[in-house]
Order: structure tokens, then sequence, then C-alpha cells
């Protein structure tokens, strides 16, 4: 099977000669040619704006280790910078996002974009890569979550506990869904943009959706979920989603009828098979932290999860969570040499 094939058959829980495989932040800073082109750019806003570097750095992992698909180069805090926020990334910090939206004048001043005009960045990018990768291997879009999004847009940087988002969705629920409508109806069209510059499929990380309990999740995200997970898939692409710290809620986001969940690795395969995976594809779930391992070690943790979800109808290889930017190159080359065997 051709690269691409295999992992469209994976997303559709169709059979295959292996399972395909990707691994999330695979264009990063532990590869010492992305960070020569960071230096050349300047900084990371400055490459996810100039396509020809976007493209370059979603393409040299696959040049490296050659996996059965690429990632777009981009950030989940794209659309909202589009919405209207000011977004900026500090060195040690993180991203950093103004002002922070906590009433309904900052809800309404976020705004639904055209991504031609405010993300042509991206379609262009989007564009080369596909023209290098032909139709050999796959290409996958993405955009964040509701929730996710939400929170950064809510509590202005990364937070460890998300105090004003829970406030805002305890005692201003409806404001709080308002939000969540408005960052679904920017997304939804810049999704199908994706697909029109040549995404194969689409991947929504709520990354931070594991901090919510189950019943809040489904009562309060799951309703936009399912809004943006239907309308993405309207475009025909499949659709991930990817949840951090998931084994509580695994059957709630098989509700959001996903065709692919990502599930990290504190989720147990087999349970998480039993639990949905009739329903949906799996992707995952290799803790990213194995690969400050020695080579070897590596390679049999990877053997291990290959073979956790031999009997899985739909399993795309890919690491819990994203790649940490200090992962040593020997220990990532042996995690390929495995899984693309
Ligand atoms: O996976 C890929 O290779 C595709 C590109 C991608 C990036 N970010 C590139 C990036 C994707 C899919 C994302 C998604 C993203 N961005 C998420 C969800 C995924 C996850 O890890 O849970 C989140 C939460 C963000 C927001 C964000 N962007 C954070 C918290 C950071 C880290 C800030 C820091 O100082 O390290 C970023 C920056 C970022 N996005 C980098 C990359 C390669 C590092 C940029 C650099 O310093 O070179």
């Amino acid at each position: 099977m051709q690269p691409r094939e295999r992992f469209l058959a994976a997303c559709r829980r169709a059979p295959v000669d292996r399972p395909p495989a990707w691994m999330m932040r695979q264009a990063g800073r532990y590869l010492p040619e992305y960070q020569a082109t960071r230096a050349k750019l300047g900084g990371f806003l400055e490459m996810v704006h100039d396509p020809r570097a976007a493209a370059e750095v979603t393409l040299q992992p696959i040049r490296r280790f050659g996996m059965d698909a690429a990632v777009i180069f981009c950030d989940i805090l794209v659309p909202p910078a589009a919405m209207g926020a000011q977004v900026r990334f500090e060195k040690g910090v993180g991203p950093l996002l103004a002002p922070a939206v906590r009433d309904r004048i900052g809800v309404q001043a976020l705004q639904a974009f055209d991504p031609a005009q405010a993300t042509g960045f991206l379609a262009e990018a989007l564009s080369l890569v596909r023209s290098e990768l032909g139709t050999e291997r796959a290409l996958i879009g993405f955009c964040g979550a509701p929730f996710t999004v939400a929170s950064y847009l809510i509590e202005g940087r990364s937070s460890r506990n998300f105090e004003h988002s829970k406030a805002m969705l305890l005692s201003q629920p409806e404001l709080f869904g308002e939000l969540l409508e408005r960052i679904v109806d920017a997304s939804l069209p810049y999704l199908a943009m994706q697909v029109e510059a040549g995404a194969d499929a689409l991947q929504v990380f709520d990354s931070w959706g594991g901090t919510l309990d189950a019943r809040t999740y489904r009562e309060h995200i799951l309703p936009h979920m399912r809004r943006l997970v239907t309308g993405a898939q309207a475009t025909g692409a499949p659709v991930i989603v990817y949840l951090n710290g998931c084994d509580h809620l695994l059957e709630v986001l098989a509700e959001t009828g996903a065709d692919v969940l990502s599930i990290d690795w504190r989720v147990d395969p087999a349970q998480a098979m039993a639990r949905v995976g009739e329903r949906v594809a799996l992707q995952g779930n290799l803790d990213p932290t194995a690969l400050f391992a020695p080579p070897e070690v590596v390679e049999h943790e990877a053997r291990r999860v290959l073979e956790a979800f031999a009997d899985q109808k739909g399993y795309i290889f890919n690491l819990g969570s994203g790649i940490l930017p200090k992962t040593p190159l020997e220990s990532v080359a042996a995690l390929w040499r495995t899984v693309l065997r």
C-alpha cells in the first residue's frame, strides 16, 4: 500500500498492510534542520506566516524518517488571532493572548474571518506541501477544539487550573456557550479551506479538555464538538479528535462522531479497544517521554504499543502527545526504524 492510501484506510477502519504512522509535533525543535530554519526566520510565528518556511519544516521529518503522513506546520492559536485576539509567543512563558476574554464585550469582539484572506499563508503552505508529496503521502490539517481555544482566550495564557474558564462555564454558561459557538463558526470555514488547499484529514486538538469531568464535558462541550466534527466531515475528510488525559472521557468523545480518537499514554490500549474500539478508529499512544530511553528500549516500547493494538480495526501509530523538544535523535530514529518496518 502507498502511505496515503494506508493512512486513509485506517481512518475509515478498512484493512491495511501495516498500521500507518506519524507523530504529533513531528516538525519541531528536536530536529536540527528545524532549528536552522527557525534561526534564519527569527521566530516561530514568522515561520508559520511564511508559506515556504512552513512547507519546508513540514517536510523535514518526512525526508528524514518517512512517516506515512505529514502534519502542516501551523498553530491552534492562528484562528483566535484571525478572530481579533493579539497572540504572541514569549520564550520560557509560551503563548500570550490579549485582551483576556472575560465578559460579553470580549466575546462579541471576536469575529468570524475569511480564511482565504486572513490565513492565506496556510493555504499556500498546504498547496506547496501537497505538490511535493503528490498523492504518495497523506497531509493532515488541524485546528484547536472549542474548549481548548476558549481556555487560551479566557486565561490569556497557558494555565494549570483554568480558573477563569471554569468560573465562566459555571457562572455564565450562556456566555461561555456563545464563545464556543463563535469558535466553531470560525473554525468550520478554516478547516474547509485546508481541505481545499490539499489536506486529506483533519485533527481537532482538545489538549486541555481532560481537565473537565465527563458530566461537564458532555453537557457544556460535547454539543459544540459534535457540530465541529460533523461540519468538518462535510468536506469529505476524516476527522481525528485528540484529547490529552482522555481516559475518563472515551465514551463521551466517541459521541462527537469523530472517525478517529487519538489517545494519550495513560489509557490502557485493551480497555480503549473494549470501550470504544468498535465505534471509532484509534490513534496513539506511546508516552513521548519513553523516547528519552536508549534506542533498544524505545524499540521495545514501540513494539509493545503496536502489539497492544494489533486487533484494533482502524489503528494509527502515534505518540500520546507531542514529541518533546529535547528528545534524543537516535531514539527517534530507532522509533521510526521499528514502526515503519
Ligand atoms: O504537530 C505538528 O508538528 C504540527 C504543528 C503544531 C504546532 N502546534 C507547532 C508548534 C501543532 C499541531 C500545534 C498544536 C498546538 N499548539 C497545541 C495542541 C497540541 C498539544 O501539544 O497539545 C497547543 C496547546 C498549541 C499552543 C502552543 N503552541 C504552545 C503551548 C506552544 C509551546 C510554547 C513554547 O514556548 O514551547 C506552541 C508553540 C509551538 N507550536 C511550537 C511548535 C513546533 C514550538 C515553537 C518553537 O519554539 O519553535
